[in-house]
């Protein structure tokens, strides 16, 4: 783990081959024990970073991917949903990388990004691939799963990671970059207070649809990334949110 921040300690680490977590932990009175917040940056021919943070965090994230790659060669900022750590500094975003387009739902470009984006987003279909140059990234649309109509997630076909976004949330500002131990009873105990799923008719259906991927590394925005058998993960989440 490389600290890029001193005062912060927003840091990176890679937790997959060419594939790395950028993290800046935070406190605050929301989240008795802190909070955190990462992004994703796959390094390759075309890199692409998978959420922007907050428009406050861009210094960070910025000096922190610029350890890693020259800002300017990114090409993709990519986001499963239009909140602010999702996509809030997505226009400073693409004013540091002239090259990069967002990549977002269709239902995200139609709602959203065609008029706040500076550039054109690239509009994914369910379904449709990426190639970055030796990883290639899936798009799932998952609407309203956890949150917002316009909600996807990606998978990472090379390392089998996938991009969870708001799936398994934890707290906590000092969490270990990658954990093989148990990611659901602390997410279940973040749910349990504030509850950010929107409860969709097919949430089961679409988390199963996710498990059929076989993810090995889950690359979650808040807290650790996992790895281990993220198909059975998965499906006890589906059976935890059966019971509200
Ligand atoms: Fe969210
Ligand atoms: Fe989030």
């Amino acid at each position: 783990m490389i600290v890029t921040n001193t005062q912060t300690g927003t840091n990176v680490s890679e937790i997959a081959e060419h594939l790395y977590r950028i993290n800046t932990p935070v406190s605050g009175e929301a989240i008795p024990g802190g909070f955190s917040f990462n992004q994703y940056l796959i390094v390759d021919d075309e890199p692409l970073l998978y959420h922007t943070g907050m428009r406050k965090l861009f210094p960070l994230v910025r000096e922190a991917v610029a350890h890693i790659l020259p800002v300017e060669r990114l090409r993709y900022l990519a986001f499963s949903h239009v909140e602010a750590d999702e996509c809030g500094a997505l226009n400073q975003w693409l004013a540091a990388a002239p090259q990069a387009l967002p990549v977002c739902s269709r239902i995200a470009a139609m709602t959203s990004i065609e008029d706040m984006a500076d550039r054109a987003p690239r509009a994914m279909s369910d379904g449709e691939r990426l190639a970055l140059g030796r990883h290639v990234v899936e798009w799932f649309d998952t609407p309203h799963l956890p949150h917002g109509w316009e909600c996807g997630l990606m998978m990472e076909q090379e390392t089998r990671t996938l991009l969870c976004g708001d799936l398994f949330t934890q707290p906590g500002a000092d969490n270990p970059a990658l954990t093989e131990s148990d990611i659901l009873e602390p997410s279940e105990a973040m749910r349990s207070g504030m509850d950010y799923f929107a409860h969709a008719r097919n949430t089961r259906a679409m988390l199963e649809r996710l498990a059929a991927t076989e993810p090995q590394t889950l690359a979650c925005m808040h807290g650790s990334a996992w790895r281990g058998n993220g198909a059975e993960l998965l499906r006890a989440l589906a059976d935890r949110l059966d019971k509200q």
